[in-house]
């Protein structure tokens, strides 16, 4: 993991009510050892004074492309910062990045950068949904910008939506995968990882859920966060990404999504996809039993402690593994609480599968419902790669950095044979 000491952030805050955020995020890239300059825009400074964030940053605020006893600040905190941070980003931050309108002083510095530019959107949901600022993200997302999804909560007028500000522990692990995927990056800004250009994902993310009567179900603790960090990243690296997921999760445009409950949904709509795909990530916790009825009508405490008769569940990571086409890369992911390696090795042997990405669910802050993770991901040669304890974001970019080679060597050895 890109380490923050000694780099140069370069901080852009807009003006929204999230601006206040922006000061613990900056106190936590100083206290990461970075070296932060803070650039607000005239509309932040309706939301929070320049004296908060000049005290905790590494130089004072930025705000004007004329008061500034440097005559060019725009070119040069552009050139020499190692990453580009817009959090919050307003809509009209994204419009003005998207299409190169140069108004002021953080506009100026996004447009003369060549370093990675994380931006963290920050808006009402009906902001957020208008197709005029999805459709501003698709074009930045497609030139290799990393944008933060904000989060569904509270919002500045009372009411509940998705606009809030990702967590700074989140915006924090972007700016870490960004240094280390995001090295200088030539004019035109491509992708800094556009290592999945073309490849077809099918990801699959979330518990299932097998229902016992119309309100009753059998599920597990699967978030789906990791799966949804593995299609986000998938997508930033350029692949075209299917999600077949059972959580309500915002999901950027530019995936399909495929919204599922059962197994056996959940299987049908992924055994039709999976032949048309480079690339199948099976991180849903997929239920192993399901009841053989489901009641028609709510099971009544007065009839007494019902028997619930169970199934097998199809696997679907094995099925998969069987019917595999030549060059498709197929990994299975396995929660386990004890002998991990083991159980996992067995799992990538009998399933069929390349890799298998396995987390000890039994470690604090490792696996469902967390943020973060600590896997290790098994190859069939035996290899073994640890990924250290993170963001589910970065752990997705270690689990796509093996699929790649993986695609890449299947690639080759089908040219070899041709
Ligand atoms: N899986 C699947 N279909 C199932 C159950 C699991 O495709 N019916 C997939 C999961 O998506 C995951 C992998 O198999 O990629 C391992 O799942 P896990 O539940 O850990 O393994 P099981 O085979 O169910 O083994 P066990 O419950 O004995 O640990």
């Amino acid at each position: 993991m890109a380490t923050l000491t000694g780099r140069r952030v370069v901080l852009g805050v807009c003006g929204g009510i999230a601006a206040y955020k922006a000061v613990e995020i900056c106190r936590r890239l100083v206290d990461a050892g970075a070296h932060v300059t803070p650039v607000m825009t005239q509309g932040a400074g309706r939301f929070i004074g320049e004296t908060t964030l000049s005290a905790l940053a590494s130089e004072p605020v930025r705000s004007s492309l004329w008061d500034d006893a440097d005559p060019i600040p725009h070119t040069r905190l552009g050139q020499s910062a190692d990453v580009v941070l817009v959090a919050p980003a307003t809509a009209r931050l994204l419009s003005a990045y998207a299409h190169g309108y140069s108004h002021d002083l953080l506009t100026n510095v996004l447009i003369a950068t060549r370093a990675p530019v994380v931006v963290c959107p920050a808006m009402h949901t009906e902001m957020w949904e208008h197709p005029a600022v999805q459709d501003n993200l698709a074009l930045l997302r497609s030139r290799g910008t990393w944008i933060v999804e904000p989060e569904r909560g509270r919002l500045a007028g009372g009411d509940t939506g998705t606009g809030r500000l990702a967590d700074p522990a989140r915006v924090l692990a972007e700016v870490h995968a960004a240094l280390d995927g995001g090295s200088a990056a030539p004019a035109g800004h491509p992708a800094p990882h556009s290592d999945l250009t073309g490849v077809r994902v099918l990801v699959t993310a979330g518990g299932t859920r097998e229902p016992i009567d119309p309100v009753r179900f059998i599920g597990n603790r699967s978030s789906g966060k990791q799966g949804h960090a593995i299609a986000e990243e998938a997508l930033h690296r350029g692949a075209a990404v299917t999600l077949v997921t059972t959580t309500d999760l915002p999901v950027p445009k530019g995936i399909e999504r495929v919204r599922v409950d059962t197994a056996a949904q959940l299987r049908s709509e992924v055994v039709s996809r999976a032949p048309g795909c480079d690339v199948v990530l099976m991180a849903a916790a997929v239920a192993d039993f399901t009841p053989v009825r489901v009641a028609p009508d709510k099971l009544k405490k007065r009839d007494g402690i019902p028997l619930v008769e169970l199934e097998a569940t199809a696997d679907v990571l094995a099925e998969l593994g069987q019917g595999k086409p030549p060059g498709q890369v197929l990994v299975g992911f396995a929660a386990e609480t004890a002998d991990v390696v083991a159980n996992a090795g067995a799992k990538l042997r009998t399933k069929g599968a390349d890799l298998i990405v396995v987390n000890d669910v039994g470690a604090p802050g490792v696996g469902f419902e967390h943020d973060t993770n600590e896997v290790l991901i098994l190859d069939r040669s035996g290899e073994q790669h640890h990924v250290p304890f993170a963001h589910k974001r970065e752990v997705a970019g270690a689990v796509l950095d093996r699929v790649s080679v993986v695609l890449h060597r299947a690639g080759r050895s089908d040219e070899e044979q041709t």
